[in-house]
């Protein structure tokens, strides 16, 4: 299983659902009585969903660090084996947690098997993520690392788009599927994170991080040694841009939300 530190969670959805819930109507989050968040890690969804609905809402992880900053009710166990008995919830939903399972298939029957009602997942499409940037070669190289990033994982990290047919095979009906755009910007005056994002690239830390994952799929070493480099310069000049207040960036991740109604 993938690890996620907090802090990665807590940057990565900032301003997630902040702008525009609609995407979420399908959930009918104001008539539920009971929701379990799956993989809710630092509760990034489970605050969300605890200010629209007036359901009880329960987050469940695997991993009791980031559990730890969920308020309760929260629950540490598998996605796979959920710790609650059949029919307990009238909406299990899970956000950015089925592209990081092998078998997302399985989840999507063992939430059927807890839900009364609805079933739903926010999903991301991984490679379709845009990147635009006043550093001029950044879009570029950072389509080019996802793209080897991709090609090394053995999960479906585009799975969002694609959803529906998973629910559909799983037995759920009526399935239904919303498109939400998280965006992301830096734009100054820069955060202390922005600050630090760009010293890791300058440095290329974060990519050294990823570099075993990408030689596990098609990448030669000099290909991933060549993209570092490109890379580290990108950074220096991002932060040469930050020094003169100059340095804009924009990223969209595109989130689906796929619903269905659970077999009876
Ligand atoms: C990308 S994070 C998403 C967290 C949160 N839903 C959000 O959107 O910020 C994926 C989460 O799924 C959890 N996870 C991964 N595999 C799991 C499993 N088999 N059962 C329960 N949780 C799991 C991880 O611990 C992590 O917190």
């Amino acid at each position: 299983m993938r690890e996620f530190s907090a802090e990665y969670l807590e940057t990565t959805r900032a301003g997630m659902w902040a702008d525009s819930r609609e995407a979420l109507a399908d959930l009918d989050l104001s008539a539920r009585e009971r929701v379990l968040d799956v993989g809710c890690g630092t509760g990034e969804l489970t605050r969300v969903l605890r200010e629209e609905s007036p359901a009880e809402v329960v987050g469940l992880d695997a991993d009791r660090g980031l559990l730890a900053s969920v308020d309760p009710p929260r629950l540490q166990g598998d996605a796979l084996s959920l710790p609650v008995a059949d029919d307990s919830f009238d909406l299990v939903v899970c956000q950015a947690l089925l592209v990081n399972l092998p078998d997302p298939a399985a989840a999507v029957a063992e939430f059927a098997r807890v839900s009364t009602d609805l079933v739903a997942a926010i999903e991301p499409n991984n490679a379709a993520v845009s990147v635009t940037s006043s550093a001029d070669p950044e879009a570029h190289l950072a389509q080019r690392a996802r793209e080897l990033y991709l090609q090394g994982i053995s999960t479906d990290a585009t799975l969002g788009a694609d959803a529906a047919g998973v629910f559909e095979a799983a037995g759920l009906t009526d399935v239904t599927t919303a498109r939400y755009d998280h965006e992301r910007r830096i734009d100054p005056p820069y955060s202390e994170h922005a600050v630090e994002a760009a010293r890791r690239k300058a440095s290329g830390e974060g990519l050294a991080t990823d570099r075993e994952t990408m030689l596990a799929g098609d990448a030669t070493p000099e290909e991933v040694d060549d993209l570092r480099e490109a890379w580290r310069a990108m950074g220096r000049d991002v932060i040469a841009q930050m020094q003169a207040d100059e340095y804009h960036r924009r990223e969209v991740v595109p989130f689906f939300v796929t619903a269905g109604s659970a077999p009876e």
